[in-house]
């Protein structure tokens, strides 16, 4: 299968306002001279986001302001990027977190995590697939899920099971696909600096953070040459080759009584 080529496409991005979406957005933008579909719920980062973009590179930037938890703002989303241009990507990277006891996880919060991360994403991933197979285009999907899919993380218990939902949704839906020129990738980053990683609650991981920068470059990288599944950092992949040698339960207690310190730490 060829690259992908992103110049005067239009690609879409969720969860452009912040972190690794509007950095992606940028570097599709300024590198690659992409035009975007971008989306989420900060319309004035958004704004500010197309008016730097079509003043400074000269692409095209359409904005949509939608929830991911709501699942008729996802449905206006998948119309809103099938009409009016020709979708050739997506990047569905639009998540949230909650860190602490899961038993402190009200059920409301609980689902408006799952709605957004698994709910919209497989929702409008079906929406695209069924798109690409029925056009026969060229083009690529990419969902953002997380390393923390593959070595689940205590205290991040439901994001762990939202992450491994879509690792495993779109490994088994690339496998049906008819059309050979479209892809599915699912990016798996570890730890990135973003505001999601900003409270003091992660002050202990700190130091393993990515740079968004690289993340996002690596990120686009691995949706242009259609990576099945892509780790970004050596030390992650490494690191995640030798996790995948100890027993489960042993590496999964390692992880938990690190975090664990970190939230035992604010309480002092
Ligand atoms: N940071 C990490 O360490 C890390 C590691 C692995 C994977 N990831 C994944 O990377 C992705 C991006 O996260 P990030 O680190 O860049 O965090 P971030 O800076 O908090 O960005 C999250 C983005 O998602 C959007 N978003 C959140 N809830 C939304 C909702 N209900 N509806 C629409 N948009 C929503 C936010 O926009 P609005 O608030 O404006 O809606 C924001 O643009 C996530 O899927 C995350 O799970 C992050």
């Amino acid at each position: 299968m060829k690259p992908l080529d992103f110049n005067n496409k239009w690609i879409l991005v969720t969860g452009a306002s912040s972190g690794l979406g509007y950095e992606m957005a940028r570097q599709l933008a300024h590198q690659y001279k992409a035009n975007l579909v971008i989306t989420a719920r900060r319309a004035d980062k958004l704004n500010q986001l197309k008016a730097e973009l079509e003043q400074q590179v000269g692409v095209q930037v359409k904005v949509l302001v939608a929830d991911m938890s709501v699942p008729d703002d996802v449905e206006r989303l998948i119309a809103f990027s099938l009409q009016g241009q020709d979708l050739y990507g997506a990047i569905l990277n639009a998540g949230v977190t909650y860190f602490g006891p899961h038993t402190e996880l009200s059920q409301s919060e609980f689902e408006r995590i799952v709605q957004t991360n698994v709910m919209s994403v497989s929702r409008m991933t079906s929406a695209f697939v069924n798109h690409f197979e029925q056009t026969g285009k060229e083009g690529g999907l990419m969902v953002v899920s997380s390393m923390a899919a593959m070595f689940p993380v205590p205290y991040q218990a439901a994001y762990s099971g939202t992450k491994g939902f879509i690792l495993n949704f779109i490994n088994a839906l690339s496998a049906e696909l008819k059309n050979k020129k479209f892809s599915l990738t699912v990016y798996a980053p570890g730890g990135i600096a973003t505001e999601m990683t900003e409270g003091e609650k992660f002050n202990d991981l700190k130091s393993w953070l990515m740079p968004v920068a690289q993340a996002a470059k690596e990120g686009i990288g691995a949706l242009q040459n259609r990576h099945f599944i892509h780790i970004p950092g050596a030390l992650n992949r490494i690191g995640s080759r030798f996790m995948k040698l100890l027993p489960r339960k042993f590496m999964i207690g390692q992880l938990g009584k690190t975090y664990q310190k970190s939230l035992d730490k604010l309480k002092k």
